[in-house]
């Protein structure tokens, strides 16, 4: 009979990896893993709900899938309130970071930022969407946590993890010790432990960028799109191009496949569109941890300095070679402090 760890009996057995730990953060991934299969429930009905929506109005659609963005980001709000481990949420879909005042998070130590809902343009047609989480250690010892207590580089995370509403929904994170993916068994309602040390193949032979914004890239991207096209036995190229429009979902495929994530600077997103704080870092740290590289096309995503919540960054993602590659292209053709004109050729400053 194969014996199943669930995530719950996981983090507890792992909790002895941080030997002054008290439990607090074993509880606080324990709550997120709980407001995870309570959004699942609810993506799940949501597929169904659309199938209902085509029969009568078009505006039910749009204004559900807003709701399930604003009900994910509730829920995770909701259950990181009562764990009380939790004492400042930071969330896409609010503007400003929330602070946790009630009685039982009073001693909480832990910041946690996150996209509630990634790729939710992709709920309408049942294609694969996520959440994406990042956890730190506040920084001030006393007092009320503020936005300096947010705003820490990828570095300095304790934490971070997806979860995948995909054909099956899984739960990948790590502590810094490796990625460990789980799959929820609905018959059991738990996450079992499915994907052991999750790591990267170093070569890949994916690529995943929206191609439709080629005209805006950089040359450096360009010259990297095109190095992936051209044939080369020894090499394994032309790649195989592959872009589901769910950063979660397409770094998630590349995790288990190998491959390289895109989304560079474009003309109509000049400094991106990703975010750093709850898209970029945790998916960067989730990548290095599992033995690939994460940079904005120039330097480390961890090393970036964070100065504003919801401040983006471009993101190169996935095998080590890969995105080593894609680093030399922009070097050579798009140097760092290129100023891009996007009106053809990108010229020097
Ligand atoms: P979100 O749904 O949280 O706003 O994120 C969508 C993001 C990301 O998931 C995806 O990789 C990217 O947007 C897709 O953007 P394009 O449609 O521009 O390709
Ligand atoms: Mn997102
Ligand atoms: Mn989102």
């Amino acid at each position: 009979m194969k014996v199943v760890t669930t995530l719950g009996q996981f983090i507890l057995e792992k909790q002895a990896d941080f030997p002054y730990a008290k439990g607090e953060l074993s509880r606080l991934l324990r709550d997120i893993g709980i407001a995870a299969k309570i959004v699942n429930r609810e993506v799940n009905k949501a597929g169904l709900a659309d199938i209902l929506g085509e029969a009568g109005t078009t505006n039910v659609q749009g204004e559900g899938q807003k709701k399930l963005d604003v009900y994910a980001n509730e829920q995770f709000i909701s259950a990181l309130k009562h764990g009380g481990e939790c004492c400042i949420v930071a969330s896409e879909e609010n503007d400003d970071y929330i602070p946790i005042e009630s009685e039982v998070s009073k001693d909480a130590r832990y910041i946690v930022a996150m996209d509630p809902l990634d790729g939710s343009s992709n709920i309408d047609v049942n294609v694969a969407v996520g959440t994406i989480f990042s956890i730190y250690r506040r920084k001030s010892a006393e007092g009320k946590a503020t936005i300096t207590d947010v705003l820490q580089r990828g570095t300095e995370q304790v934490a971070a993890g997806y979860v995948i509403y995909g054909s099956s929904t899984m739960l990948v994170y790590t502590t810094g010790k490796g990625v460990n993916g789980f799959t929820l068994d609905p018959s059991i309602g738990e996450f079992c432990l499915s994907h052991a040390d999750m790591k990267l193949p170093e070569d890949g032979f994916i690529y995943s960028i929206n191609e439709g914004n080629y005209v805006h890239f950089p040359d450096g991207v360009k010259k990297y799109i095109k190095y992936c096209q051209v044939e080369d036995k020894k090499t394994g190229r032309p790649y195989t191009s592959r872009y589901i429009g769910s950063m979660v979902a397409d770094v998630h495929r590349n995790l288990i496949k190998g491959g390289i994530f895109i989304y560079p600077v474009t003309a109509g997103a000049p400094n991106g569109k990703l975010r750093l704080v709850y898209e970029c870092n945790p998916m960067a740290f989730i990548v290095e941890q599992a033995g690939g590289r994460a940079s904005n096309g120039y330097e480390r995503i961890l090393d970036l300095d964070v100065d504003a919540l919801h401040q983006r960054s471009a993101i190169f993602i996935g095998s080590k070679n890969m995105v080593k590659k894609a680093e030399e292209m922009m070097a050579s053709f798009s140097p760092q402090g290129t100023k891009k004109t996007f009106e053809g050729e990108v010229v020097l400053q």
